[in-house]
C-alpha cells in the first residue's frame, strides 16, 4: 500500500495541477457569486447563518490552523464566523466539524472546506490528500484529529504569523496572543469601525515574522516547499 501510494504521487499532482488550472480559466470568464449566496442549501452558513461558537475543552483537539478573513473574497458572508476565531479550529468551535476536533475523516474535511469557504475542489481534495500522506493515511478511509496536521514542516512550518516556531512552542495548538495581537494591530484596510488586514498588511507581517524567526529560533528553517506555502497564505 505504501508503495502504491508512492508510485501514484507524481499521477495525482499533475492531475490536480491541469484541474486547478482549468479552474482558474473557468474563474476569469464566470461571474463571482454574491454574498449569501456563496454557501449551498442545507450547508451551514447557508444565507449567512453560522452556527454559533462555543468554545473548545481542553480534551478537544485543534490544529495549527487559522484562516484570516482577510484572505477571502467572500469576507462579508464570513465575517460572523471568522470574527470568533480563524479556520480548522473555527469549524470545530462552530460545530461544523465535530467539537472534539477528532475522528474527522480527510473526505469530510474536503467536503466541509469545499461548502464553508467555496475554496477550489481541486485545493479541497489536494490539501487534505496531502495530510494523509504525510501521516501514511488513505484519504479514502482513514481519519485524524486536528492536533495531528501541526507535524513539523509538513504543512506547519517556521515564521508562522500567529504562532512561536515549534522549537520554541512545541504545541503548535496554541496562538501567540502577542503575535495576534500584533497581526491585527497591523490591519490597514477597511474602516476604523470595521478593520481589515491586506494582503499588504499581510505580506509585511510576514516578512517581519521570518526575520523575528531567524534570530530568536536556532534551529529556524525555511526551504523553499516551505517559503512558497508560507507565502501563498
Ligand atoms: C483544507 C484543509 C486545510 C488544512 C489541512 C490546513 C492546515 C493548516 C496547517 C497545518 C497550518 C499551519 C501552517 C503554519 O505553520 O503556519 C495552516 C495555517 C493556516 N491556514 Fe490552513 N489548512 C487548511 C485549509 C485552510 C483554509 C481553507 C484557509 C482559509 C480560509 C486556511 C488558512 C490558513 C492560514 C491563514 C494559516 C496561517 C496561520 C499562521 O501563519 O499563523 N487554511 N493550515
Ligand atoms: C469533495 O467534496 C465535494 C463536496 O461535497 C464532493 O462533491 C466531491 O466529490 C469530494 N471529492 C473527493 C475527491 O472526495
Ligand atoms: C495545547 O494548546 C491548546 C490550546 O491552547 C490546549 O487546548 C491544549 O490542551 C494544549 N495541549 C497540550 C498537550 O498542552
Amino acid at each position: 500500500m505504501g508503495l502504491f501510494r508512492k508510485l501514484s504521487k507524481p499521477f495525482i499532482l499533475l492531475f490536480v495541477v491541469t484541474w486547478d488550472f482549468g479552474l482558474f480559466l473557468l474563474n476569469v470568464i464566470l461571474p463571482a457569486r454574491k454574498a449569501g449566496h456563496v454557501v449551498p442549501a442545507g450547508a451551514p452558513g447557508h444565507a449567512l447563518n453560522w452556527p454559533a461558537y462555543e468554545p473548545p475543552t481542553p480534551t478537544d483537539s485543534r490544529s495549527s490552523c487559522k484562516g484570516l478573513a482577510a484572505f477571502l473574497r467572500e469576507t462579508r458572508s464570513l465575517t460572523p464566523l471568522m470574527i470568533q476565531g480563524p479556520m480548522l479550529n473555527a469549524l470545530a468551535n462552530h460545530n461544523i466539524l465535530p467539537h472534539s476536533g477528532r475522528g474527522i475523516s480527510f473526505r469530510t474535511l474536503n467536503t466541509t472546506v469545499r461548502q464553508c469557504f467555496n475554496f477550489a475542489p481541486s485545493f479541497c481534495f489536494f490539501v487534505p490528500h496531502f495530510a494523509a500522506d504525510f501521516l501514511e493515511r488513505s484519504y479514502w478511509r482513514d481519519s485524524f484529529d486536528l492536533e495531528e496536521l501541526s507535524k513539523h514542516n509538513a504543512i506547519e512550518h517556521d515564521a508562522s504569523l500567529t504562532r512561536r516556531d515549534a522549537a520554541l512552542e512545541p504545541n503548535q495548538s496554541k496562538p501567540d496572543i502577542q503575535l495576534v495581537e500584533q497581526l491585527l494591530a497591523s490591519a490597514t484596510g477597511g474602516t476604523p469601525e470595521a478593520r481589515l488586514l491586506t494582503k499588504k498588511d499581510l505580506s509585511a507581517m510576514l516578512s517581519r515574522r521570518r526575520v523575528e524567526s531567524r534570530r530568536e529560533n536556532e534551529a529556524y528553517s525555511e526551504d523553499r516547499f516551505h517559503n512558497g506555502f508560507g507565502s501563498a497564505k
